[in-house]
Formats: structure tokens, C-alpha cells, sequence
């Protein structure tokens, strides 16, 4: 491996002149799915409304009680119409942060910074993806299902989940036309064999083109080996803390292996979504 360096640094009058806009979004519904993840619903017409899979924004989450979270929140686009003017998110509720969404109710407002960051993209001569993926994972490539239809590409989803209760978008997926596969820790087919296996029929079967990822390290080191050896091509969405969220305060800096050199990348500016083959675990 060669030296260690950093991505190249746009200027700051760059990220400023980024198509992204501060909304204040109604809120329209915020609904639990399961015990631990909501669905919030916004009303947020404009520049939000136009994100595309696998940006994401930076949210305000509101004070309650003890918790009071400075910074906002990253969130990948659940989804998003700019017809209708909405935007979802899907989240887990987990600290101070989440926690304050949670608490919002229909017609409260809150603000939303976006979109923000690089999306997934679908090479041209691909036919067929395979995304998998595992937890909040799940949001962020449910939207990737129906840009990957609205371009004609078939798509495979390997639905990854503690067990039953813990099974996310998987309606989603199928509404988007793709195949879905449900693999459970409480049932062992969600154990790394398995899924290679099923990885590797997929492929012998033609249903393999594009490698897709997110929410998982060992899924997406999983993804990573094979996409390798089979010469497939890959992207990963990654999820890190940040605070700005464009670019300027480097507090989501992650190391990157591009064609042997470590180079170190902020993962809201130069991604989310990067090349699976630059992945480095986390
Ligand atoms: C680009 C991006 C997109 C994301 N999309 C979604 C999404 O669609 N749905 C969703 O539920 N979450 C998503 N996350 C993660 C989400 O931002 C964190 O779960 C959230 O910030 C936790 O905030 P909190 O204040 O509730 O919890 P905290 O009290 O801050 O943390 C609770 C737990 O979550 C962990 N955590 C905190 N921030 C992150 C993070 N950025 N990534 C991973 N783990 C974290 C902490 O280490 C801790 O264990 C995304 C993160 C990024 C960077
Ligand atoms: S969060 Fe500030 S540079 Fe990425």
C-alpha cells in the first residue's frame, strides 16, 4: 500500500453554491413501523424534493427534556416526490437525536438541510443489481429499487434483519418490481455462508450485474471479496457521524483504499455512496 492523502479539497465558495436549501418541513405523519423505527412524512416542496437515491439531509431534531441534541442528524432520502412536495425518512429511534423525532407531530415544523452528498449511480451497460442490506441500510437502498426500475434494471433484494419483527421495505422493494429474499439471524439464513450462496446463484443466474450496499460491515465486506473475484461492479452507501454535513468541518473524515493509496475522504461531501472496491472496514 502506497502513501496516506487526502481527497482533493473543493474550495469552500464550492459547497455553498451546492443546489441545497435549509426547508422548513411540515410535518404530515410520523407513524412507528415496528418497535424500533419510524416512518416520518414531510411536506417539504422545492429544492428537498428533489433528492435522489442515497443523498441524504441533515436534520434539526428538537429539544426534549434531557435530551438536546446540538447538531443535526444525518438521514438518508427514504423518499421523495417532487410532484407531491414530500420527503420520507425511515429511523431508527436511538439517542437524544432520534429520540426528539420521534416526538414531532403532525404540523409541527422542523428544518431539513438538503439534499446533500453523492448518490448512487447505475453504469449504462448494467441489466440487473442485487442490493443488500441490513437495519437503517434499508432505507437508504429502498429508493435505489425504483430509480434502478425507472431505468429498466432489473433488481434483487437481500432483506437482512435480526428476525421477523425486524424486516424493513420489504413492500417497498416489491412495489419497485424487485425480487426480494428475507435472510434472519433467528432462523441462521442470514449467516455470511448463506448469503454468498445466494450472492453466487444470482450470479450464475444473471441477476448480478451491479453490487449495491449499505448497513452492514460484514455484508458489505462480503459484497466487496465477491464483487472482486467475479468482476462485478459495486458501490456502498457509508454512514458516519458528522456535524456540518457539507463538507467544511472534516468530522466524517474515513480512510479509503483507492488502487492502493490510503486516501482520506469526508463521507458527506465525496459520498455517501462510494465505490465498493474503496470501501475500507469500519
Ligand atoms: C449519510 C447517513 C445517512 C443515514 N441515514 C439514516 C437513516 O435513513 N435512518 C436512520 O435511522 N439512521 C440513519 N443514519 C444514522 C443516523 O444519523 C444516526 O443513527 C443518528 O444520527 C443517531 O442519532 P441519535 O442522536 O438518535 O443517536 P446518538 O445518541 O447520537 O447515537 C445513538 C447510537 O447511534 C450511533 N450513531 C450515531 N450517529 C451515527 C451515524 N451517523 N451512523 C451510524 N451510527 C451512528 C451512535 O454511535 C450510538 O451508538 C444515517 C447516517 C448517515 C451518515
Ligand atoms: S460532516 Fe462536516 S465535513 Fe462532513
Amino acid at each position: 500500500m502506497r502513501q496516506h492523502s487526502f481527497a482533493d479539497v473543493p474550495p469552500v465558495a464550492d459547497a455553498f453554491s451546492a443546489q441545497v436549501a435549509d426547508t422548513a418541513a411540515r410535518v404530515v405523519a410520523n407513524d412507528w413501523v415496528n418497535a424500533e423505527y419510524k416512518l416520518i412524512v414531510l411536506d417539504a416542496p422545492g429544492l428537498a424534493a428533489t433528492a435522489e437515491a442515497g443523498q441524504f439531509f441533515n436534520i434539526e431534531c428538537p429539544v426534549v427534556g434531557e435530551d438536546k441534541p446540538f447538531f443535526r442528524r444525518p438521514m438518508s432520502t427514504y423518499a421523495a416526490d417532487a410532484v407531491t412536495g414530500r420527503v420520507e425518512f425511515l429511523y431508527k429511534v436511538a439517542g437524544a437525536g432520534t429520540r426528539g423525532l420521534a416526538a414531532l407531530e403532525p404540523d409541527e415544523t422542523t428544518r431539513i438541510l438538503g439534499p446533500l452528498g453523492v448518490g448512487f449511480t447505475l453504469p449504462e451497460d448494467i441489466g440487473s443489481i442485487v442490493v443488500l442490506g441490513r437495519g437503517v441500510g434499508l432505507a437508504t437502498l429502498a429508493p435505489l429499487a425504483e430509480m434502478a426500475r425507472g431505468r429498466g434494471v432489473a433488481v434483487t433484494a437481500i432483506v437482512s434483519a435480526r428476525g421477523p419483527e425486524q424486516v424493513l421495505s420489504v413492500e417497498r422493494f416489491r412495489d419497485a418490481g424487485a425480487a426480494v429474499e428475507i435472510v434472519l439471524d433467528s432462523d441462521g439464513s442470514s449467516d455470511m455462508a448463506n448469503v454468498e450462496a445466494i450472492l453466487r446463484r444470482l450470479h450464475a443466474e444473471g441477476r448480478a450485474d451491479g453490487f449495491y450496499t449499505c448497513g452492514s460491515n460484514r455484508l458489505m465486506l462480503l459484497m466487496q471479496n465477491l464483487a472482486a473475484e467475479l468482476g462485478i461492479y459495486g458501490e456502498v452507501a457509508m454512514e458516519q457521524q458528522m456535524a456540518c454535513g457539507l463538507g467544511m468541518c472534516f468530522c466524517c473524515v474515513r480512510n479509503f483504499n483507492v488502487e492502493g493509496e490510503i486516501v482520506s475522504k469526508r463521507v458527506c461531501w465525496d459520498g455517501p455512496v462510494f465505490p465498493l472496491a474503496e470501501a475500507t472496514s469500519w
